[in-house]
């Protein structure tokens, strides 16, 4: 078993996080429980900060925060001194009602509507990734009826997908994001938005895949883009002040990962970077990143409370938590591997191999297939790590099952900042309905 940041095994034998006994947070705050260590996601701000400073390059180091979305989120990563990328009105919304600085604030999407659009333009946020032509047509008209310049990066797809270990040069990109570079779009783009008197076009986006533990496909996308940039620069005498090369960066989930450090992902960026501007004797463009699941990822624990079992002779034993494919949608939507252990029994001997079943009404909610584990009884706590990203932000309420609340835990304190849901949470939106036939 893997311990990620502070966490480690107590005198009790329990697990603790933040130094933070984590069987007393399930029993204060009830399970399931998200449990964020505050501690780890500052480490890792400061990582990929402190890279950039070491190099000289001035950069934004935005966090993608659809890994994770809220209030006491957003204030975290505006205290820690990053940039957020929003992808909807309402990862906006948070970002704003949690005081975050507009002017750090990057509006991703493919289809952001008129009025997404709009409320980034009324609040002045740092800028818009533009995904389409619909949205420059759509921009330009509001850059008129505002009368403002409205930064701008166009989001490009520069032909390669990387995916942990692989990474594909595909060319012509089957993308539903952004401009091709190949077959002409993004410099298509680039013509219509340069030099226009509703944009600031600040410069060029590309994100490229997710759980990346290479540097190869980070160095190919720079190269293919810079062959572009040559050509524009010659052509239209356009240069990016702005180059984000998106997030994607990978972390440990289970012992079948191995990630390298997050300095290493900004070391090559950055060289890359140099080496292609000293080629064409120019200034170094800032550099952006937008890392979602490499700071929150693995800060993130889910806590469960273990219910019933079943066993299936000489197949499987079966042990259910009140948790699943509600808090957890990631197993069931793309076989995504998980480690866990009994948060009040971590020094007990491995006797048992058993299969951990959500609560939800569906075959396919199986949280992890064949864990080790000291043989589970009602009642104890299973924690199962690396939940920090795309858990809570991907929760559902399929089943009517309420969302768990999420609890940050930092020098030995907790802190709840998003409250448990309750059954009347689930109905508040609900209206009766009006029955035609009246008795
Ligand atoms: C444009 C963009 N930037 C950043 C990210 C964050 O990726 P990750 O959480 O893998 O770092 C994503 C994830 O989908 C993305 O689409």
């Amino acid at each position: 078993m893997f311990l990620h940041g502070t966490s480690k095994i107590d005198g009790q034998g329990h697990l603790e996080i933040g130094g933070v006994d984590t069987v007393k947070l399930a029993k204060e705050f009830g399970t399931p429980l998200y449990v964020y260590d505050v501690a780890l996601i500052r480490e890792r701000a400061r990582q990929f900060k402190d890279t950039f400073k070491q190099h000289g390059v001035k950069a934004q180091v935005a966090y993608a925060s659809k890994a994770f979305s809220t209030m006491a989120m957003v204030q975290l990563v505006q205290e820690e001194g990053l940039s957020l990328d929003v992808v909807s009105g309402g990862e906006l919304y948070t970002a704003l009602a949690a005081g975050f600085p507009r002017e750090k604030i990057h509006f991703h999407g493919n289809n952001k509507s008129k009025a997404e659009l709009e409320m980034a333009i009324r609040e002045g946020i740092g800028c818009i990734v533009v995904d389409n032509f619909y949205e420059i047509e759509l921009l330009k008209e509001l850059g008129d009826v505002y009368q403002k310049k409205i930064p701008v990066l166009l989001r490009i797809t520069p032909g390669i997908e990387a995916h942990t270990h692989d990474y594909i040069l595909t060319g012509q990109e089957d993308s539903k994001f952004g401009f091709d570079l190949q077959n002409g779009q993004a410099e298509q783009a680039v013509r219509q938005t340069f030099n226009m008197p509703q944009f600031d076009l600040l410069g060029v986006h590309c994100h490229i895949g997710s759980q990346i533990f290479e540097t190869a496909g980070f160095i190919m996308a720079t190269q293919k883009i810079f062959e572009k940039l040559k050509e524009w620069k010659e052509k239209m005498n356009f240069f990016p002040k702005v180059l984000n090369l998106g997030g994607g960066f990978g972390i440990r989930y289970t012992n079948e990962d191995d990630p390298i450090p997050v300095s290493q992902y900004v070391n090559v960026i950055i060289e890359e970077v140099k080496k292609q501007t000293e080629a064409m004797n120019i200034g170094i463009p800032e550099i952006w990143i937008e890392p979602g699941r490499s700071l929150v990822g693995d800060a993130g624990t889910t806590l469960y409370s273990i219910g019933s079992r079943k066993n299936v002779p000489n197949i499987r034993e079966y042990v259910s938590v009140d948790g699943g494919m509600n808090d957890n949608i990631r197993p069931a939507l793309y076989q995504a591997k998980y480690e866990a252990a009994l948060a009040n029994r971590m020094n007990d001997e491995v006797d048992e191999e058993v299969s951990i079943a959500g609560k939800c009404c569906e075959s396919g909610d199986m949280l992890i297939w064949d864990l080790p584990l000291p043989n589970p009884q009602p009642k104890d706590i299973l924690a199962v790590f690396c939940t920090g990203a795309y858990g809570y932000s991907m929760a559902s309420h399929y089943n009517r099952i309420p969302k768990p609340a999420v609890v940050f835990v930092e020098d030995g304190e907790a802190q709840l900042v998003v409250k448990r849901e309750t059954y009347e949470d689930l109905i508040k939106n609900d209206l009766p309905f009006k029955a035609k036939v009246k008795n």
